[in-house]
């Protein structure tokens, strides 16, 4: 339903398969803390996650960041896709665009984003390169490492604990997440 069409816009603008890979593992962790903290919602947090960097290679924010949010808006509304909550965390996703995230979905967006890439940096350093392989303690100990996987910003991931899940819950709750869909990570 929703999710079909949301994923035919995705492909419609975003080419890159990196990222259509990485819009997926968000979802999966959003879809993952849903089940926690909105479960009447799961479907439209994964939306929000699989969606959140769609405006990647229309929205030039190479030259100035606070494009990024923005334009996936605009792109969403002509394409009669969405609603406030969703537009309002991936607007939120990206603070550089002046909205701070300021309730669970955003918030747990905010963190989703980093976290997905930080496992997945985690993952692609061991020899088996596998998500199976990462252990939930691997990755409270790497957090801590600040020149380690620097892009992966922690002040964006600590911001689940604005919802009352721990980062430690929260690692595990991804590193699950990114378990189950590891065929498409190719992981
Ligand atoms: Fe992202």
């Amino acid at each position: 339903m929703e999710r079909e069409k949301a994923l035919e816009i995705l492909n419609k603008y975003v080419k890159n398969d990196f990222y259509i890979t990485h819009s997926l593992a968000v979802e999966a962790i959003m879809r993952k803390l849903a089940t926690k903290l909105a479960p009447s919602d799961v479907e439209l947090w994964g939306i929000a996650g699989l969606l959140h960097d769609l405006d990647e290679e229309c929205s030039n924010w190479q030259e100035d960041m606070s494009n990024h949010g923005p334009k996936s808006i605009e792109i969403l509304k002509k394409e009669n896709f969405g609603n406030d909550i969703i537009y309002n965390a991936i607007l939120a996703h990206n603070p550089l665009n002046g909205k701070k995230a300021s309730n669970d979905i955003e918030y747990s967006l905010l963190a989703a984003d980093p976290m997905s890439g930080f496992i997945v940096a985690i993952a692609k350093g061991y020899p088996d390169k596998k998500i199976k392989s990462v252990k939930v303690s691997s990755i409270l100990k790497r957090f801590k490492e600040t020149r380690y996987a620097k892009g992966a910003n922690r002040d964006y991931m600590a911001s689940i604990e604005n919802t009352g899940i721990t980062l430690e819950e929260f690692a595990e709750l991804s590193l699950e997440a990114l378990s189950e869909i590891d065929n498409i990570l190719e992981l």
